[in-house]
């Protein structure tokens, strides 16, 4: 079983901390579902013989495609692809792009999943991130998307922004869960390189995250989400029993998939490929000149076991020691036991020999500990 992920690049306008991949120019868009759909031909091959469970609209904004266009791209992923009868399709939608007509036309398409970025619910936090969609239209779009039948929705919201009380913060939280939202992704707001909001700290007309507040947010949210009845079965994501995001558990159980559009990754088991994460050479290499512009890695085993031991310690399955025994060696499974056991001292893990799952308090420290367990070599 694999999933496909389509990344659509183009925004309304650019939120202050967002460094993901998206031009906030719509001039290319026609020519970029062109191209698309031509990607979709020279890819083909890549999940031959695998049925597709999972297809994930990301971005940028796939919510701003056209009728016409999402149908296009559905149609040629189905001409192309063998697409499992129950996949989970999952539409990544801004709220201000959200209203009756574009719901029954996902509806239509296929979409059976809707991932909403409402970030928050209050004015003055939207407008300090420089969201193109206002507080009264984060509810409607939800209260909207459910009266059309799509039950299954999930989310984003970002705390830790510098002015953000837990009060404030509590209240984002409880309005999700009285939504009746079965799914949220919550992330700790960062400082990412070359945004508008790192400018700002820069020159002091924004104040800086603060890391403490951030991991008491984080701890206040998961006691709000656990007594909610929501599993905590990744560090940003959270879900109603039976309500986990598919696609993004594949990711994290290493199955296949294949990443379509400017900037999307790729990976088969043996190597990781990216495409280039400019609009108009990922245009050009298609169109005029019949070729795809990307990169590729093979992986090492011992990437692959850092790889793992990144992604799994993130999850509530935590990293599996009989998976790391049958893949990696006897000895690998036992230098992770024996580093670990420091993290086991300080209550950080928790374990026995054949699972490592961090605790509520591991969990604030996810990235460090599970660097200090990679190896350089095996
Ligand atoms: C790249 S966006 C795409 C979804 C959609 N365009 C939107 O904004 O709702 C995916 C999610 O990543 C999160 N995100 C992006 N940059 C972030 C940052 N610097 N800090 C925290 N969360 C971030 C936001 O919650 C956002 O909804
Ligand atoms: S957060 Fe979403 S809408 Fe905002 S710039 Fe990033 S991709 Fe675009």
């Amino acid at each position: 079983m694999a999933g496909i992920y389509v990344h659509i690049p183009f925004c309304k306008q650019a939120c202050n901390y967002c460094n993901f991949h998206f031009s906030t120019s719509l001039k290319q868009k026609n020519d970029f579902v062109a191209a698309l759909l031509k990607e979709i031909d020279f890819q083909k091959e890549y999940l031959v013989n695998e049925p597709v469970e999972t297809i994930y609209f990301g971005g940028g904004t796939p919510s701003l495609l056209t009728e016409t266009e999402l149908n296009d791209i559905f149609q040629k992923l189905q001409s192309a692809f063998s697409i499992h009868q129950n996949a989970e399709v999952t539409l990544e939608a801004n709220p201000d792009d959200i209203d009756s007509e574009k719901l029954l036309q996902w509806k239509t398409a296929g979409v059976n999943r809707l991932s909403i970025g409402v970030q928050s619910f209050f004015e003055e936090d939207l407008s300090w991130m420089n969201r193109a969609h206002n507080a009264q239209q984060s509810l409607d779009s939800i209260k909207n998307a459910q009266d059309k039948g799509f039950e299954n929705i999930t989310m984003d919201l970002i705390y830790g922004l510098p002015e953000m009380t837990n009060e404030h913060w509590k209240t984002n939280v409880e309005k999700a869960v009285s939504l009746n939202v079965p799914h949220l992704s919550c992330y700790a707001l960062t400082v990412e390189p070359k945004t508008a909001l790192q400018n700002l700290i820069i020159k002091k007309k924004a104040h800086n995250i603060e890391p403490d507040k951030q991991a008491e947010q984080f701890l206040l949210l998961m006691d709000w989400l656990n007594k909610a009845g929501y599993e905590h079965y990744e560090i940003s994501n959270f879900a109603k029993p039976g309500k986990r995001s598919r696609h993004n558990s594949s990711y994290w159980e290493g199955k296949n998939y294949l990443g379509l559009g400017p900037s999307a990754h790729s990976y088969n088991g043996i190597s990781r490929q990216w495409n280039i994460a400019n609009n108009g050479i990922y245009i050009k290499s298609l169109l005029r000149e019949d070729k795809m512009n990307f990169e590729k890695e093979e992986l090492s085993q011992t990437q692959r076991l850092n790889e793992y031991i990144m992604t799994s310690l993130r999850t509530i399955e935590g990293c599996d020691l009989n998976f790391i025994e049958e893949n990696f060696g006897e000895n690998v499974k036992n230098r992770i036991m024996k580093d670990s056991q420091k993290y086991l001292t300080r209550k950080l893990i928790r374990g026995d020999k054949s699972r490592l799952t961090l605790t509520r308090e591991g969990k604030l420290l996810a990235d460090g500990i599970a660097a200090d367990l990679f190896f350089e070599n095996i």
